[in-house]
């Protein structure tokens, strides 16, 4: 078969139902009636409902035939037969099938296949037929899952309390160890007296490679057998059960390897211990054994449940999952195993229980139909070409996620896609108890109809627990996929939401509780309220300052430490005015610093290198005067070098040669019209060197018209007059020389000097000035290479790219910077600089480019992603609602072909650029 074609479908679809058109104003009037709670939202006003998979799947056809040969007869109906005999089936028989329901379903049930087959006996699996199940029941039907627990471990509970068990401390219900307690699970243990342990194989959110989902799964889902068995260890005679839930629900729909159950069922045996199976999705967890598990890729699907079941003491089902029912739940446990040897005749009571909760046990709460539907389910469920459409369905969920940059639990588990919710809201400054996810789920129903359900801090009640427990708690929302339910376009929908909601996620508002915070699974039933999110920043410069650098350290991969130097570094350079309040506009009677494009003292950059992704963070700060005068100005430019020395191993030695050059003694030479600065300053950072600090000067300081003079006599005394005379010779009548820096650096080899070049005359979407510009890089870069230069500026030009028709002069100009050091030698490392703000619409046109350059010049996977946390970190407010979060992008040419390219990026906390 040719790769392009796609699997062939596994199912068509013969009842449709047409779907609701609330608009997003009904739907919000609807939410305030339902005071915000996302389960009490009416379904029938949705357009996909991912609440839950629980119960919602869409039966098959022959599921439909068999429950129309329900019958509703009080004792011993047809579906209880076939129940009994689909669990053997499915759980036990392996191949040896006897598909009963096959006979019922055609109505051949006489006499002799009642006494041959339906009321056979047998005992010792999970299932006792005949006469054992009246002696010594081991099998339950319930409503749904949670009941088989409610059933299970209060009954368990008051027999420890008899004295079954065989615990250490007579009497008490102990410890029981998971993987993952789903909610009701574990509420319905604790409730019994039970302590819970959940051990987790660690690493649920650690990233896991794109190009390796379908190819390989490293079983998140997991057991922690090494905790476990440490714990068992320490804990003799201490724990009740090991309950392993397959898929693990809690992890994110994780499966669980058969050599982890294997694993686990040892660990029991070894220290008598029941294992007990939450098995609501076995069959999704045997296809990802199938799939994935070294040795089993050529054992069926029926063979592999064969034996996860045959590790199990006994398990709970909520057939309202892989049981493909609306409906019905399950207990069993292994006739005679050691569960039933602890609990002696634990049958007989969970028997009377559950007549007096649930019902005759013929049916213990579910109607024969229900019965019927629920037998052809499980047979239905564990055919290899749904569970590839099943699985691959939501695979294909969250690789498309994933294609718009939304973070989700990877790989893809079973039954539901989970948004990782720390990077969907990384640096929108939203605390856990703020419930943000809480307020997008919100925002998904209001304005597209579309349900997810939030799996953190508010279902969690994170705001109720201690700091250790908070600790562990996930930041998710679940969109559990239903079987059956839904095609790729409602997929696509609902991708094109979230990524909506996404690009808006600044503006998303937060939830707070407003009734029932201390209810036990609060999120079924609390009253919330939307709080929109306040953008006002009122903290202080250097308090705004410190929180983007601590995002965007974090997107650079630097570690707690690293952060806190550079948050050390930012607050010397901010003094005294970083403890200033920022102010809600600009004031421009006061000194409007140029640094940034909206104002701001201060300005970020961010080089990436194109091939191995590796970034440095670096700030630029100009030192704010007390009063808009240059004495000011100049007093705190020094006073910050002053600042710098006393903390810092660098040296002022080279600034003092050419001081004067750029701050005049007698202020009489100062050009105060053209006045931008007196000096900036800018600390980089890198793990292997530490804070790197520069300070940047004005070439027009004494007159634009010295410029060149300024420079040249800077360059003569310290040194690099050939440099500077290359540089000379490239400048034409439009070239001007605006920045000049300095390293810093007491390392005199190290230390870079910098000049800057403004490239006049025509503005920067000018093909021929682009070229002009490659040109004279080459001429005297050795490193350079013309044609990215002009790869890059197109890119950044846009569809603007030679269309010379622009605004000229209004129009930011294409920059230059040459680098001379004691190791470039005569000649410089050339970087060019592109002033995208002033080329686009907004910021997300910028990405777009940015993102499209990546991909034409081949730069790897972890390039493209460090820009997109980088921006991520930085931004404050949707990309598409201005321009100026990117002021310049810059690409510099180092030897060997190395490629980095920087991008600046504003603060705006003096609002968006164009406002100014
Ligand atoms: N165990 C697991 C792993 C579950 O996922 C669920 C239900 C239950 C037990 C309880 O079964 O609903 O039939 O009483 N999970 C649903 C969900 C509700 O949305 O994940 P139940």
């Amino acid at each position: 078969m040719s790769t392009s074609v796609p699997r062939p479908p596994a199912h068509a679809a013969l009842v449709v139902r047409s779907l609701p058109t609330a608009s997003a104003e009904e739907r919000q009037r609807i939410l305030e009636d339902v005071e915000y709670n996302v389960f009490a939202f009416p379904a029938g006003l949705l357009t996909c409902d991912f609440l839950s998979d629980s119960g919602t799947s869409a039966m098959t056809d022959v599921q439909w035939a068999a429950l129309m040969r329900g019958d509703e007869s009080y004792g011993r109906n047809w579906g209880y037969y076939c129940l009994l005999d689909a669990f053997r089936d499915i759980f036990e028989r392996g191949n040896d099938r006897h598909h009963i329901i096959e006979r019922v379903l055609a109505g051949k049930t006489d006499v002799e296949f009642y006494q041959t087959k339906l009321l056979m006996s047998s005992q010792g699996g999970f299932v006792n037929g005949g006469r054992y199940q009246l002696e010594r029941p081991n099998f339950f039907i319930l409503p749904q899952g949670r009941c088989a627990e409610t059933l299970l471990f209060s009954t368990m509970s008051s027999m420890i309390g008899e004295g079954y068990g065989s615990h250490s401390e007579h009497g008490k219900p102990t410890m029981i160890i998971s993987n993952g307690f789903f909610d009701t699970t574990g509420a319905n243990a604790a409730v019994a007296g039970f302590q819970l342990q959940t051990f987790m194989q660690p690493g649920l959110t650690d990233p896991f490679p794109q190009q390796l989902i379908g190819k390989t799964n490293n079983f998140k889902g997991n057991l922690d057998l090494a905790a476990t068995e440490a714990y068992l260890n320490e804990n003799p005679g201490k724990i009740s059960m090991i309950l392993v839930t397959i898929t693990n629900n809690w992890a994110a729909a994780q499966p669980v390897s058969m050599a982890n159950i294997r694993g686990a069922a040892a660990l029991a045996k070894r220290n008598s211990i029941p294992l007990f199976l939450d098995a609501c999705r076995f069959a999704e967890n045997a296809y990802f054994i199938q799939r994935y598990e070294n040795g089993y890729g050529d054992k069926s699907i029926v063979d592999i449940v064969q034996e996860m079941f045959s590790y199990a003491e006994g398990f709970t089902i909520s057939l309202k999952k892989d049981g493909l029912a609306n409906m019905g739940g399950v207990l069993c446990f292994r006739d005679q195993g050691l569960f039933a040897q602890r609990y002696k005749g634990i049958g007989m009571l969970l028997k009377e229980r559950q007549i007096l909760c649930y019902g005759n046990d013929s049916y213990g709460g579910m109607s024969g139909r229900d019965l019927m539907a629920a037998s052809a389910g499980l047979y239905q469920v564990t055919d290899k070409a749904y569970l590839c459409n099943r699985i691959t369905q939501v695979q294909t969920f969250a690789q498309k996620l994933q294609a718009n940059g939304i973070a989700v639990i990877s790989p893809p588990g079973g039954h539901a896609v989970y948004l990782d919710m720390e990077h969907f809201f990384f640096g929108c400054n939203r605390k856990l108890e703020e419930f943000a996810s809480v307020g997008f789920t919100l925002e998904l129903i209001k304005k597209y109809g579309i349900r997810a359900a939030e799996a953190g801090p508010f279902g969690w009640a994170y705001d109720l627990k201690s700091p250790e427990e908070r600790a562990r708690i996930p930041n998710l929302v679940r969109f559990a996929v239903s079987r059956h339910v839904y095609s790729g376009e409602h997929i696509d929908y609902t991708v094109a939401a979230i990524t909506d909601l996404y690009d808006r996620r600044h503006t998303v508002p937060n939830a707070i509780i407003t009734r029932g915070k201390h209810m036990k699974l609060r999120h079924f039933s609390a009253g919330l309220k939307l709080v929109p999110v306040d953008q006002t920043i009122t903290d202080t410069f250097f308090g705004e300052a410190s929180r983007q650098i601590g995002h965007l350290s974090t997107a650079v991969g630097e570690d707690a430490a690293a952060r806190e130097e550079l948050t050390k570094a930012l607050a010397l350079a901010t003094g005294q005015w970083g403890q200033r309040v920022v102010p809600k506009q600009v004031d421009t009677a006061g000194w409007v610093s140029s640094v940034s494009n909206d104002g701001s003292p201060i300005e970020y950059s961010v080089s990436i290198d194109q091939v191995t992704g590796k970034a440095e963070l670096r700030f630029l700060t100009e030192a704010q005067p007390n009063k808009n005068s240059w004495k000011d100005l100049e007093e705190a430019a020094l006073r910050l070098n002053r600042d710098i020395v006393a903390r810092y191993p660098v040296s002022m030695k080279r600034f003092n040669i050419i001081k004067d050059l750029f701050i005049p003694e007698n202020p009489s030479l100062l050009s105060h019209q053209n006045t931008k600065l007196a000096a900036w300053h800018s600390c980089a950072w890198s793990s292997n060197k530490g804070p790197q600090w520069k300070i940047y000067l004005d070439p027009s300081a004494t007159g634009k018209d010295n410029a060149l003079s300024t420079t040249r006599e800077a360059f003569r005394r310290l040194g690099l007059d050939k440099g500077w005379h290359l540089v000379e010779g490239i400048l034409g009548l439009d070239d001007h020389v605006i920045y000049f820096s300095l390293d810093l650096a007491a390392d005199a080899v190290e230390a870079r000097v910098k000049v800057y070049i403004a490239h006049g005359g025509a503005d920067a979407t000018s093909r021929s000035l682009v070229a002009e510009v490659a040109r004279k890089h080459g001429s005297i870069c050795p490193d350079s290479d013309g044609f990215e230069i002009q790869r890059f500026f197109a890119a950044m030009a846009g569809s603007d790219f030679g269309r010379e028709d622009s605004l000229g002069s209004r129009r930011k100009s294409l920059i230059s910077c040459f680098a001379f050091s004691g190791k470039t030698g005569e000649r410089p490392v050339g970087t060019v600089h592109f002033p995208v703000d002033a080329y686009v619409q907004n910021d997300a046109e910028v990405k777009r480019r940015v993102e499209s350059y990546l991909v034409g010049v081949r730069a790897s996977a972890a390039a493209r992603e460090r820009y997109v946390t980088v921006l991520a970190a930085a931004q404050r407010r949707p990309l598409n609602q201005g321009r100026g979060i990117h002021a310049w992008v810059s690409l510099k040419q180092r030897a060997e072909g190395r490629r980095e390219n920087t991008f600046y990026l504003c603060p705006e906390m003096l609002g968006l650029w164009d406002a100014l």
